[in-house]
């Protein structure tokens, strides 16, 4: 079922036990990747066809958003059943071939862990609903009678991330209601009760489920979660949404327990069981808005995860004492616990990156307790800035220590898609009542080929149209029409992972910041022989005597750096 890993020619750090220390990893989202079948949905006949895309771009491993039987009531992020592939995208054979070919292309392969919550459509939330009150299969969710006279009242005030209250009120079948069960997420995503010891005996089933048909590791999906506080107290009136890091304040009932740490111990031995494989352990990166650093890097300690999303990396405004205050603190936080850092610039669940750096706000200023709720971002934005800053930011983002997580299109560039509301299906849609569009604008399916829709998503011969519809003028973005062009985004991100395999300073390691960068620029240097210089609102400013330009985001007017900038150079 699994081969081995062969070698790329050029192969660079896939092989070697720490690669998750410096690797560069793309996002899949299979339902906007490619469409293999024509019905208007990617699919794995799609991943399939375009993993030499992913081999050309020069990552070093795919990252699959959840591929899993699911009615998509949160974009595949409610599960049906964890060890199965979605009809619509394919089967479990295809699976096994698809990591197989990325092996062969030597890109690892990650996968997406759902913990804290299933789909109502699992058949174990089926039948804890069917087995009524009290049952043990109860027990694996979170149901509780309701308060009030007649419990008609939630059993606390937690609410859920997408709007409404954290709980929803089973009807049985009499038409009578009865208990209340928890979901942090939509009422479609109940969640598990890991307090209960056959929850986290099924998740150690499912890890080893994946990692036997040769699956490198997984992304867990709300790290910071699982584990709640069962005596279910009260939020205090000012706990806020639970949407940004600050509202997770120490002691919450729901967010960073103390028990994520056994949790997360577990998972890891398990990972750790395949040292003796081809392929070494197995991994795990966390998903989880949580800060300050510290408290997040504490997930990543020996024995535990082995990387954590560095969401500060994205969500912090584009000026110079933000990007050094956040680069400091996030080298500081994991450099305590020796773990690598990671730097995110976009992914499914926010806006793309070409259009936040566009905007008048391009994110929130960062302080060392960590980050609020971004500020509200206000319309319109200048694309070509949004481009220019977007381009020095991947310079910046991938000179700097650690590994890199890019999620598909960022490498082209593509915009937000301002949707029309009769085609949005992210459920933050209808649960905020209509006031927030949600995430559909960052998933419409990519561009690869062609001059108009569906730019080469699905095949000429498709039935159905892309199911979110893709904007008129992306014939300048497709993967096609950037392919030869040297000024391109995907040209960009193909020469920077080049220079980055090549050269011996990049990846893992130490940065010291560069004392001959003017004020105003984030100019380090690294060992041996390499130097990034960024400026922000400054410029035109002369580089460093001597330097030889190995790449600029854009290009250089008069060999001078200037605002919005990013050079490396050979020093
Ligand atoms: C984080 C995922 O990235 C997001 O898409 C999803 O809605 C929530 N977790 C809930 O699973």
């Amino acid at each position: 079922m699994t081969r081995p890993l062969l070698s790329r020619p050029d192969d660079g750090p896939t092989h070697s036990a720490d690669w998750w220390r410096h690797a560069v990893v793309y996002q899949v989202y299979p339902r906007s990747f490619a469409d293999g079948n024509g019905d208007g949905e990617g699919d794995l006949t799609g991943i399939i066809g375009h993993l030499d895309h992913l081999a050309r771009l020069g990552v070093d491993a795919v990252w699959i958003s959840p591929w899993y039987p699911s009615p998509l009531h949160d974009g595949g992020y409610d599960v049906a059943d964890y060890c199965a592939i979605d009809p619509r995208f394919g089967t479990l054979h295809q699976a096994d071939d698809l990591i197989g070919l990325a092996h062969d292309l030597g890109l690892r392969v990650i996968i997406d862990l759902v913990p804290n919550h299933c789909s109502i459509e699992h058949p174990l939330f089926r039948r804890a609903l069917a087995a009524g009150p009290g049952s043990s299969e109860r027990d694996l969710f979170v149901f509780r009678d309701g308060r009030g006279a007649d419990g008609a009242e939630p059993p606390n005030n937690w609410p859920a991330h997408f709007g409404g209250s954290a709980w929803e009120r089973v009807v049985g079948p009499d038409g009578v209601p009865e208990q209340w069960y928890l979901h942090l997420f939509t009422p479609e995503q109940p969640d598990w009760n890991w307090s209960s010891p056959a929850v986290a005996e099924m998740f150690d089933d499912i890890l080893r489920f994946w990692f036997d048909r040769g699956v490198d590791g997984f992304r867990i999906d709300v790290a910071d979660a699982c584990a709640k506080d069962m005596t279910l107290p009260d939020l205090p009136d000012d706990a806020g949404s639970g949407m940004s890091g600050l509202d997770k304040f120490p002691g919450h009932p729901y967010f960073d327990r103390p028990e994520l740490e056994r949790i997360q111990r577990r998972w890891r031995a398990i990972g750790d069981s395949y040292a003796d494989t081809p392929q070494g352990p197995r991994i795990f990166v966390s998903e989880a808005y949580l800060g300050p650093t510290p408290r997040l890097a504490a997930f990543t300690a020996p024995g535990r995860l082995h990387a954590t999303f560095n969401f500060d990396a994205l969500l912090t405004e584009w000026t110079y004492s933000s990007q050094r205050a956040m680069i400091e603190a996030t080298l500081a936080g994991y450099g305590a616990v020796g773990a690598p850092c990671t730097w995110v610039l976009g992914n499914h669940d926010q806006p793309r990156v070409v259009t936040r750096y566009g905007r008048r706000v391009t994110g929130s200023p960062y302080t060392s307790a960590g980050l609020g709720r971004p500020s509200p971002a206000g319309p319109g934005a200048d694309l070509a800035l949004g481009r220019r800053r977007a381009r020095a930011a991947t310079l910046l983002e991938l000179a700097l220590p650690g590994g890199v997580y890019l999620y598909q299109g960022d490498e082209l560039g593509l915009p937000e898609v301002d949707l029309p509301p009769e085609v949005l299906q992210d459920p933050i849609w209808e649960r905020s009542g209509h006031t927030r569009k949600g995430r559909d604008g960052c998933r419409v399916p990519l561009p690869w080929s062609g001059t108009r829709p569906p730019y080469g998503f699905s095949p000429e011969d498709a039935t159905d149209s892309p199911w979110l519809p893709q904007p008129g003028d992306w014939a300048g973005l497709t993967v096609t029409a950037q392919e030869d062009d040297p000024d391109s985004f995907l040209t960009l991100w193909r020469t920077a992972l080049r220079i980055r395999r090549q050269h011996a300073a990049l990846g893992d390691g130490r940065l010291r910041w560069d004392p001959d960068a003017p004020d105003g620029v984030l100019g380090f240097r690294r060992d041996p022989g390499f130097a990034c210089w960024t400026a922000f609102d400054t410029g035109p400013i002369d580089l460093p005597v001597g330097a030889r330009v190995l790449l600029a985001s854009t290009p250089l007017t008069g060999g001078k750096l200037g605002p919005d900038q990013t050079v490396w150079l050979a020093r």
